[in-house]
Order: C-alpha cells, then structure tokens, then sequence
C-alpha cells in the first residue's frame, strides 16, 4: 500500500493560514507514491478544499472531529455530513484529545465511526495508551478495548475502507517518541486483533500509522518498522517545510 502521511492542525490554522500554508508546501517528488492528508481545523476546510487537487501534493483532506448524530441541537458541533460538503473525506475519530481533554469514551467512539460510516467518510480511529498505563502494564488491554470498540461499526460494513492510528499518549506533543521496536509491537499488536476482526484480506488494507513527536529527524526510521504504514503528525505539519521534510522520508515502495 501506499505510505499515507497524515497532519493533524489541530486547534491551528485560520483560513488564511491554511491559505498560506498550501502556498508554501512543495515537497519534492510529488509523484503521487505517498498519500498526504490534512486534518484541518472544521472552518478551514472549505479553503483547503479549493486548493486540493488533483496536480496537488496533498491528495485528501479529513474533519478532526464529528458528532454522531445526523443533525439536531448540538450547538458548536459539526456533523459528517458537513464536513464531507466543505471537503472532507476522512474523519478522525477518537484522538487521544477528544478521549482525555473532552472524556470520550469507546462508546461514543463507536458512535462516530458509526456516523462516518453512514456518511461516506473514511474513519481514522487513534488508540493509544497513557503513560500509566503503559507502566501499570495495561498496554494490551487499553490498545484492545479502544481497537474493538471503534471497529465494530467497520465489520458490520462490509466494504468500508478504515485507518488506524496508534499514538501513545505520552508521545503525543512531548518530543518523547516511541522507539521503532515500541511502535513495531503496538502495530503488530493492532494488526493481528484487526485480521481476527476483519478478515486477513480485509485488515492488511486498512493502514496503521504511527503518531506522537513525528519529526523530519525519526520519521524515515519510524516508517521502517514493520506495519507502520505512515504517520499522523501534529507540531511538525503546521510547518510546510518541516512536513514536506516527512513526506519525503516515506519510503517510496511497499
Ligand atoms: P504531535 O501530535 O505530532 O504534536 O505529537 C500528534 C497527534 O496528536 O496527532
């Protein structure tokens, strides 16, 4: 499969930012060998979107965040079915933010894969553990729970595309990286639940990228180890010359 290089703005980037940033970012041999996706704030999408093409660099563009339902009262949200109007066609779902900053749980996790699903968005389902529970040991069970939950709205769809994103919780804006053996058994770890859930056919097309602290300096190495497929960066894609630097660290061949 094609690497897949995800940014993540977060609560980044106005308009006219994300304006200037796609003004800036070129990085070399865009020769389509690597999918670039850009997460950016709900109200740059529309932009982004008018700068996305096909001759572009950055293939696609996803919603950090979604409601489960359709539409209603929901004041502040922004539903899937927006989002994919403005541009999107991914939405994350889960990221260690929305589960520790705003207390979503698997459930609503489940929910809004759910919705994106309904929508026609492709789900990009972050897991990742706390430093605690690292330590405590719970690795497994914590990367399991947040991996079920969050898949079983994708094997109730036959057909649905999903992405997968492990990012430890201690290396998500800390500069501390998970080493690539460290990213190497959460990955292994997540493909072989993956493959029991959806079928080997099924789980080895839904990519498993690697996020928390991903620099120029260890994403080439990071994108070596077994099944990281790509990455989902945060800091370093808000600079267009830092996150071409990432995208042309991704190996060209798989
Ligand atoms: P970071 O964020 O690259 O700034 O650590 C990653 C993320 O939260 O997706």
């Amino acid at each position: 499969m094609r690497p897949l290089v995800a940014g993540n703005w977060k609560m980044h980037m106005g308009p006219t930012e994300t304006r200037a940033f796609f003004g800036a970012f070129a990085p070399k041999g865009g020769d389509g060998a690597v999918q670039v996706l850009i997460f950016p704030p709900a109200v740059s999408l529309s932009v982004a979107a008018g700068t996305v093409g096909t001759d572009g660099p950055v293939t696609e563009l996803g919603v950090q965040n979604i409601h489960w339902e359709e539409s209603g009262a929901f004041t502040g949200e922004t539903s899937a079915s927006m989002a994919a109007d403005a541009g999107a066609r991914y939405a994350l779902v889960g990221h260690s933010e929305r589960r520790h900053v705003f207390g979503e749980t698997n459930a609503e996790t489940a929910l809004k894969v759910a919705r994106a699903l309904a929508t026609g968005l492709i789900p990009v389902l972050c897991v990742g553990e706390t430093l605690e529970e690292r330590r405590r040991g719970d690795l497994e069970t914590v990367l399991l729970a947040q991996l079920e939950a969050g898949v079983a709205p994708v094997v109730a769809s036959p057909g649905a595309e999903l992405v997968v994103a492990y990012e430890p919780v201690w290396a998500i804006g800390t500069g501390e990286t998970a080493t690539p053996s460290d990213a190497a058994t959460a990955h292994g770890l997540l493909a072989g639940r993956l493959a029991e859930l959806l079928g080997s056919e099924r789980a080895a097309g839904v990519p498993i990228l690697y996020g928390g602290s991903v620099k120029p300096g260890n994403a080439a190495e990071l994108m070596a180890s077994p099944r990281v497929d790509g990455v989902l960066v945060g800091g370093a894609s808000l600079d267009p010359e830092s996150f071409s630097q990432i995208v042309e660290a991704a190996p060209r061949v798989r």
